[in-house]
């Protein structure tokens, strides 16, 4: 492949000869450990080729991308709306493909066959809205959910399917649901079975964050017109590289390696995903989703307390340089900045030469948006990098599907790395769970009595305080 269609890593603004030693990596950083980014490869992918972690190997499995293919070409012309119903790791990943490549709603770059609605909260006036303005008939839903129980995904399950069998009657209602879940367990599972829905599988040993292009993300994104061919055909195209034990053969690994020591070496505990462009900016939700989940951790694999995990938030460029950069330029010196940006993007504007006698008008008239995008986001770099803030740059080619697919599987890899350095499991997410239990424990499903207890304590106890 030619290097112009490869995502491009440049964190020459992450060495201390750039910003400042106490900010920036040194060489001696990195040659301390490189043996160490060795064997978080070596670890990592003895576990891969065991069957243990199924997302290196998803861009290389034929069949189920065949079956979502076969799926959509059926009902192409049909429905007007694909209606999503997920959350977390079930939602994100759909929502920044179809953003990325079709282009973020309303500024479609492309005529998309249907028309994608990600809901991915249980704010009733979303759903609500939405049951409102959408036509049944014209709906398909698709329901995604790995555990096949998440409380907001079935709420908006049994709201949603109650809705299009009262719209459309019970038998054509359950030829406009498909049901993406684990292959042997769950209740989506069995209601999917028993109502006759179209099933798709997430692989067991593919996490929810990591689960995208599985039918998870492959399913609704290719509904909405996505070519989820080019997308795996650019995920798969980086994993050799991914798979490299040396540290400038590997971006993933590189780029782990320089977060983890940004973090716990520099107190960079924050990093900012600053997307030039609006297309990836639904990216940056799924990204900042894998890096927390994955890697804010209260123990490590050794079972020692350890409260890790660095922070992802975004930013959107130029947006956030009228907002944010004034934080990251002259605030605490917390932050490590991850530039997105695009080589090329599909609209050139001329800024017509009207009103050349004033100083505000007169030198913009001739250059393109483009330039004045490009060149806003070299100021923020520049400006960056002499107030001693770290900050790299991650280059797409542009925001089409090939691109992301480079992106997302390089930056699994990334996570799954980072979780070696950090020495913790990057897979599990303790803490979610918690929240997803003590849901289950206040609506009054069965065998929560532990988490009720739990609720009952805290609830006297905060009322005992409040009377105070
Ligand atoms: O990454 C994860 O595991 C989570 O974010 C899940 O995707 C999220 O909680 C939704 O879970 P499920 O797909 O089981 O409904």
């Amino acid at each position: 492949m030619s290097a112009n269609q490869t995502i491009r890593y440049d964190w020459t603004n992450l060495r201390a000869e750039v910003v400042g030693s106490g900010h920036g990596l040194t060489a001696a950083d990195l040659q301390a450990h490189r043996d160490q980014a060795r064997t978080a490869v070596k670890k990592f992918l003895a576990r891969v080729d065991k069957g243990e972690f199924g997302f290196p190997a998803v861009p290389f499995d034929k069949e189920p991308v065949a079956q979502v293919e076969r799926y959509v070409r059926a009902r192409r012309g049909r429905y007007r709306s694909v209606l999503l119903l997920g959350i977390g790791g079930s939602a994100l990943g759909a929502f920044a493909l179809d953003a990325a490549a079709n282009g973020p709603r309303p500024f479609r770059r492309r005529k998309v066959p249907a028309e994608l609605w990600v809901l991915d909260n249980v704010d009733p006036l979303i759903l609500g809205r939405s049951l409102e303005q959408l036509d049944a008939r014209k709906t398909l839903v698709v329901v995604v959910t790995k555990s096949g129980s998440t409380a907001e995904t079935m709420a908006q399950f049994l709201i949603v399917y109650d809705w299009l069998r009262k719209k459309v009657g019970a038998k054509k209602a359950a030829q406009q649901v498909a049901a993406v879940t684990d292959p042997a367990k769950g209740d989506l599972l069995e209601i999917a079975r028993s109502e006759g829905f179209e099933l798709f599988f997430v692989p067991p040993n593919v996490g929810g964050r990591f689960s995208v292009m599985t039918p998870v993300g492959l399913l609704p994104a290719a509904l909405a017109g996505v070519d989820i061919k080019k997308l795996l055909a650019g995920a798969g195209s980086v994993v050799k590289a991914c798979r490299e034990p040396e540290l400038e053969a590997n971006p993933a690994l590189q780029s782990a390696l320089h977060q983890f020591l940004l973090d716990t070496r520099y107190s960079k505990t924050i990093q900012v995903i600053y997307c030039y462009s609006n297309a990836l900016l639904p990216l940056a939700f799924w990204y900042k989703q894998l890096w927390a989940e994955s890697l804010g951790k209260q123990f490590d694999r050794d079972k020692r307390e350890v409260f890790v995990g660095q922070t992802a938030m975004e930013a959107l460029g130029v947006t956030d340089q009228h907002s944010q950069s004034q934080l990251y330029m002259e605030g605490p010196h917390d932050k490590v900045v991850t530039f997105w940006e695009l080589a090329e993007e599909d609209y050139r504007i001329r800024i017509p030469k009207l009103f050349p006698k004033h100083s505000s008008t007169g030198y913009l008239g001739g250059h393109t948006l483009n330039e004045l995008f490009r060149a806003e986001k070299f100021a923020t770099e520049l400006a960056l990098t002499e107030a001693g803030r770290p900050n790299c740059t991650i280059v797409f080619p542009r925001a089409g599907e090939h691109a992301i697919g480079q992106l997302m599987m390089m930056t699994m890899f990334q996570t799954a790395y980072a979780g070696e350095f950090y020495n913790v499991n990057a897979f599990d997410q303790p803490g979610v769970q918690l929240g997803k239990d003590l849901t289950y424990a206040l609506l009054g499903r069965e065998g929560f009595e532990a988490e009720r207890q739990r609720i009952a304590a805290y609830r006297e106890q905060k009322q005992r305080l409040e009377g105070k």
